[in-house]
């Protein structure tokens, strides 16, 4: 039986006594033991985070990695450092990344393997800008760029999470619907199913103004497996509203 995952992105956001007080709060909260629960904290926090999630049911994430394994990469963070913190899933080709560090479809891949050698599970984020929605050029994005992944990682594809962040819906309160998020992720999935007999054991997640209001229709789509939450992460009474609702 598939598990759904909740993962929280915190992006930029945290210090050392709002992360105390955030966890002891989603500590304080249920993680049913039907879904897996992540945290994807800034690099500098991942000690911290360690520390304050000791024992819970809460997994720790990071938000990028390195494709590197190590040396002179200034400011990059490599698979290893972030195992010596026990981190368990890494963000990779988030929109943010793709558009304000020109991150290409190939970084991205050269990441989700690097990931993957390392016993790391990325969360590999697929999605279209408005433009592009507007276009009519949803599939094709989305294809392209989990394609790529796919076309580098081969057979071991089977243990990515993806994610559907569509750009437009990231931080803007503009959800995607239901409907339409649904459709994107059968995509997916199909893309998925052609590359690996694993593809229903796959999880495929929702990004993009999820919200304690918003979570229970998306997580009842057939093919929506969990959600990357942005914005609701940063509050524990809608974090683990969202984490009920999974
Ligand atoms: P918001 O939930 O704030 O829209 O962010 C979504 C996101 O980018 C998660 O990675």
């Amino acid at each position: 039986m598939k598990k759904k995952l909740i993962a929280g992105n915190w992006k930029m956001n945290g210090g050392l006594a709002f992360n105390e007080s955030l966890v002891a709060a989603l500590r304080a909260g249920t993680v049913p033991p039907d879904c897996d629960v992540a945290v994807c904290v800034p690099a500098p926090y991942l000690a911290h985070l360690q520390t304050l999630l000791a024992g819970s049911a809460i997994a720790l994430g990071a938000q990028d990695v390195s494709q590197y394994e190590s040396g002179a990469y200034t400011g990059e963070v490599s698979t290893a450092m972030l195992k010596d913190f026990g981190v368990r899933y890494a963000i990779v080709g988030h929109s943010e990344r793709r558009l304000y560090h020109g991150e290409t479809d190939g970084a991205v891949s050269a990441k989700t393997a690097r990931a993957l050698a390392a016993g790391i599970t990325p969360i590999v984020c697929v999605g279209e800008t408005l433009a592009e929605r507007e276009a009519g050029q949803t599939e094709e994005v989305v294809k392209r760029q989990l394609a790529a992944v796919i076309h580098v990682n081969g057979h071991c594809i089977s243990e990515i999470v993806v994610a559907y962040e569509p750009v437009w819906a990231i931080g803007t309160g503009k959800t995607a619907s239901p409907e339409q998020a649904q459709q994107v992720h059968a995509v997916l999935r199909a893309q998925l199913h052609a590359a690996t007999d694993r593809s229903a054991l796959m999880r495929i997640l929702y990004g993009g103004s999820m919200n304690a209001a918003n979570a229970a229709q998306l997580l009842a789509q057939p093919d929506i497996d969990g959600g990357l939450i942005g914005g609701a992460a940063l509050k524990a009474p809608d974090f683990l509203t969202i984490v009920a609702a999974a």
